[in-house]
């Protein structure tokens, strides 16, 4: 290679600071039929980003790149499973046929479920997981890749999970995944930095996106410093950040939207004093 002092200031040299950095840059965002995917792609559109829509769930892609396409915004559609390199192969052709370059990968397609105890869990259950959530992220960002290279940089956004660094119970494949995601983030960037592709990762916390009742995302906001469940739409803000040249400087990082929820010591003898005993506003 002949860039491994490279010296652009930006992701692409722009020099543009903020969200305008994004404005017309090719964004594919896998498991962007739903939940988190679904609202990181939206909120890209919504600064001028070209999108691309990526789901097994065919029905679900073209929901959403109608609904981007009702909005005003620019999204194509591309289904594959991540975890197919045959697939994932005829994706990228497509969005190179036509856009002609990938200026940022969100992998966010993961599997939770099944959840099962490791006594209750076989072999093909492990497989399944790992090859969707962490094979996927190798499998979608290999290609993608060595076209940022080619054209001078690129954004690769990773998805972990609290999972990745305290434990879940029944999670242990998907843990596993998490882990290894942010493993390959750090990896990742070092081998991309000579190629101006910075590689990140985003930590969820809570979020709902199965639709939750009242009862249980009250249950689940009482375990967050910051008193609520979060929404797919918390997601975002981060994932503009890392995407635009405001984070230039930023690769092999990690951040966490949890509400505070990896900052704090949750057990019956260490968290003795709950939030409802908390002083008032009143009082203060
Ligand atoms: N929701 C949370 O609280 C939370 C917490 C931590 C981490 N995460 C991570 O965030 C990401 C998104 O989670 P979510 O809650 O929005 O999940 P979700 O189930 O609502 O959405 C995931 C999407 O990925 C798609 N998908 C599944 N397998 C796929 C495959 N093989 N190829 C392509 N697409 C596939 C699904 O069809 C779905 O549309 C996942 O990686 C998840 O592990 C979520």
């Amino acid at each position: 290679m002949n860039n491994s002092t490279n010296d652009n200031s930006s992701t692409n040299g722009s020099g543009v600071s903020g969200y305008e950095s994004l404005d017309g840059k090719v964004v594919l965002v896998t498991g962007a039929g739903g939940g988190i995917g679904r609202s990181i792609a939206e909120r890209f559109s919504s600064v001028g980003a070209k999108l691309v829509i990526n789901d097994v769930s065919a029905d679900s892609v073209d929901d959403v790149v109608q609904s981007i396409g009702a909005a005003g915004g620019t999204a194509m559609g591309a289904v594959a499973d991540v975890s197919s390199s045959e697939a994932v192969g005829v994706m990228i052709d497509a969005v190179m046929a036509e856009h002609g370059r990938i200026d940022v990968v969100v992998n966010n397609a993961g599997l939770v479920s099944p959840m099962l105890h490791f006594f209750e869990a076989d072999e093909a259950w492990w497989r399944r997981i790992i090859d969707v959530n962490l094979t996927g992220h190798f499998i979608v960002s290999h290609p993608a890749a060595r076209i940022m290279a080619k054209q001078g940089g690129g954004v690769i956004i990773n998805m972990s999970s609290g999972g990745a660094t305290r434990a879940h119970r029944a999670f242990t494949a998907y843990d596993a995944t998490k882990g290894g995601i942010e493993a390959l983030t750090r990896a990742m960037a070092l081998d991309l930095g000579p190629y101006n592709i910075r590689v990140n990762a985003l930590m969820p916390g809570s979020i709902d996106t199965s639709g939750l009742g009242l009862d249980d995302r009250k249950l689940r906001g009482e375990n967050v410093p910051l008193g609520r469940i979060g929404e797919p739409i918390d997601m975002t803000g981060a994932a503009l950040f890392l995407a635009s040249d405001d984070a230039s400087y930023i690769t092999g990082d990690v951040i966490r939207i949890d509400g505070g929820m990896l900052a704090q010591q949750r057990s019956a003898t260490v968290d003795i004093k709950p939030p409802s005993d908390f002083p008032s506003v009143e009082d203060l």
